[in-house]
């Protein structure tokens, strides 16, 4: 049976790229923490391997235990205290760990990293409307950039054999951020920041992993793909989905001008500064907030992969309020 290590596997996407690679007939190795849940990791097929990679000693050791056919590096942080530690997690870890792999593990037949849209920034400034693999990056917020910098570094491994994979917004069961806006409404709130028409890009956590899976299984390697499910949508489609699943009309629509949002951002950042820990929201996030297009490319997918999503976000999100009730999350 080949063996695949995924990283980050107590995480959101983690867990559903085990899932997946257990349906593939593979043998899973789940790369977790001392600390992490276990919750999403019940399949008794599942093996588990410590991986903290700030214990770069332990990470060595128990890679120079099994071989492994393939590595799929989806570990990553999206929100941290100080801006430096996402180039520590998202970079280096990812630099150091491909590092033992390379040295240890020469026969590995690929290394897919998860990164991310941010690494290339928003097509707010592209007349063609969409970003692809040949435009010049230009992440807008230090999340992004970290995950570009981690993306430069494997590309530059002439031997090694990474494929790379770059979602834009994922959703569905067991997420916990866009959660909180079902949440809101259905306690009877829509709240929106700002009143910039957005195109937003998804993709269902499902068809994410399954795409991920197959990048992973197949020949391809060298080779970076953007991964939505070709739709563009208004910001204003989560709002329209929710009150028709959740059947419930908000009691309080509210819109925080962009301008407030600076304004508190700033503010949160000087207070930041002095206790060390970054506000959630942050003057990188206003950008975010700012930004009209995340537009991708997914022609390559298609082209590579006959990727085709089940999910539109209209139908990911009626699963994933089902979900959210079956669980008890609402
Ligand atoms: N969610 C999205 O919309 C989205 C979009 C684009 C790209 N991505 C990328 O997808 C990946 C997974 O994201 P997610 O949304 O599933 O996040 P998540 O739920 O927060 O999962 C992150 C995972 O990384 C692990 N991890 C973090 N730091 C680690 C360390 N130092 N050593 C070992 N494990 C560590 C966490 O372990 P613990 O459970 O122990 O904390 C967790 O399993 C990330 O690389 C993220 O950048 C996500």
């Amino acid at each position: 049976m080949q063996k695949i290590l995924i990283t980050g596997a107590s995480g959101f996407v983690g867990s559903f790229l085990v899932e997946e690679a257990l349906k593939r007939g593979l043998e899973v190795y789940a790369g977790v923490r001392k600390t992490s849940s276990r919750k999403y990791l019940q399949d008794d097929r599942i093996q588990f391997l410590e991986l903290d990679f700030n214990k770069l000693d332990q990470v060595h050791a128990q890679l120079a235990a099994v071989k492994f056919d393939y590595v799929i590096h989806n570990a990553g942080v999206v929100k941290v205290d100080k801006k430096k530690d996402f180039f520590t997690y998202n970079t280096k870890l990812t630099t150091d760990f491909a590092s033992v792999l390379m040295d240890l593990q020469p026969d590995l037949k690929k290394f897919t990293y998860i990164s991310s849209a941010a690494a290339y920034g928003p097509a707010d400034n592209l007349s063609k409307g969409y970003v692809e693999e040949s435009d010049n990056p230009t992440p807008i917020d230090t999340y992004g950039e970290s995950k570009l910098a981690a993306e430069k570094w494997l590309k530059g491994q002439s031997n090694f054999p990474y494929l790379i994979f770059r979602p834009t917004g994922v959703y569905g069961p067991r997420e916990t951020e866009i959660f909180t806006f079902f949440k809101a409404f259905n306690q009877g709130l829509e709240g929106h920041i700002g009143r910039t028409p957005q195109k937003m890009a998804f993709i269902y956590v499902k068809d994410l992993a399954k795409v991920v899976l197959d990048g992973t299984l197949s020949k391809k390697t060298q080779k970076s793909y953007f991964v939505s499910d070709g739709n563009a949508y208004p910001t204003q489609d989560l709002g329209k989905y929710a009150a028709k699943y959740l059947e419930k009309k908000p009691f309080l629509k509210i819109n925080i001008p962009i301008g407030v949002v600076a304004v508190i951002a700033s503010i949160g950042e000087g207070v930041g500064r002095l206790t060390g820990k970054m506000p959630v929201l942050n003057k990188e996030k206003v950008k975010i907030l700012k930004s009209k297009n995340w537009q991708v490319d997914i022609v390559p997918l298609q082209n590579d992969f006959n990727f085709a999503p089940a999910y539109d976000l209209e139908s990911g999100l009626l699963e994933t309020i089902q979900w959210y009730k079956e669980n008890k999350w609402l």
